[in-house]
């Protein structure tokens, strides 16, 4: 049955919620089937799909294009997808009119945006509208390039208070989630304790309310490219690499196709054919 809103929130500090990444039916078929609680959508489908740098280029096009996919795929999971760069950012007009194009478009049951305090007009307007929100706080990779690269976030005392700041005006704003990410355990901690709505974290310790990681991290499948917080479940990235060889060699030595792989025709109808 679909998970909602409240189903995940009667499990703050009780019952750890799991939430991965998805960009593709298959991949969010496995993911509920195995009862991953939430799926994103992420805006990672940018670098972890689509071969950006980051994820400035992902467009509300791609993000719905991905969902729709996943959104087919998700039963039982909640299905969480991301607003791009730029889809929020310059008014809360853009705000209401991408999230709504996003849900509508992809049946999915809420959106993310990136950002603290200076976005809760947009995440006001939103949700008045009916669309849950979650939000992101503390490594935000929309804003790689003031942040001047991909960092922890809040180790100093001015910065942890700005988070804690941010967190609980989200919260007033009323997202029912908010994803930490590169944020130092202790302080994801607090924020935990503090705040009423879930905390999901990415980089952010043990005492969040649940845990969300991109699977091609946590699949091994970019290889051994992954940062400091990722567990790898399984190394697909050479699985598949030596399949991927083999394959090759078989198609040069013509041992693929065997027989078994093959479809017969009756031999009186070859004789007719070559005459
Ligand atoms: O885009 C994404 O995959 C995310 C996760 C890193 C939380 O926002």
């Amino acid at each position: 049955m679909k998970k909602t809103i409240f189903d995940l929130l009667s499990r703050k500090g009780s019952s750890p919620i799991s939430m991965l990444t998805a960009y593709d039916y298959p991949t969010a078929r496995m993911m509920n089937e195995a009862g991953v609680d939430m799926i994103l959508v992420g805006d990672s489908l940018g670098n972890v799909i689509l071969g950006y740098e980051n994820t400035l280029a992902v467009t509300v096009d791609d993000m719905i294009h991905h969902g729709k996919a996943v959104c087919r795929a998700a039963q039982d999971a909640f299905v969480v997808i991301d607003m791009p760069f730029m889809s929020y950012q310059a008014s809360v007009e853009d705000a209401v009119r991408n999230a709504g194009r996003i849900l509508k478009e992809t049946g999915c049951q809420a959106v993310k945006l990136e950002g603290g305090a200076e976005y809760t007009d947009r995440i006001r307007a939103i949700i008045q509208a009916g669309i849950p929100v979650v939000g992101h706080i503390g490594l935000t990779p929309q804003s790689v390039n003031t942040m001047g690269g991909y960092r922890v976030q809040g180790k100093s005392l001015k910065d942890a208070q700005k988070l804690l700041e941010d967190a609980k005006a989200l919260e007033e704003a009323g997202v029912f989630a908010i994803t930490l990410e590169c944020v130092p355990e202790a302080l994801a901690q607090l924020i935990t304790e503090r705040c009423g709505v879930l905390t999901i974290g990415i980089g952010a310790g043990r005492y969040c309310d649940g845990q969300v990681l991109v699977y091609q991290d946590m699949l091994g499948y970019a290889g051994n490219i992954a940062p400091k917080f990722v567990k790898k479940y399984a190394d697909l990235h050479n699985t598949m690499l030596e399949a991927f060889k083999q394959y090759k060699i078989e198609c040069a030595e013509r041992s693929f196709p065997g027989e078994e792989h093959t479809f017969a025709i009756s031999e009186e109808i070859i004789k007719e054919l070559r005459g």
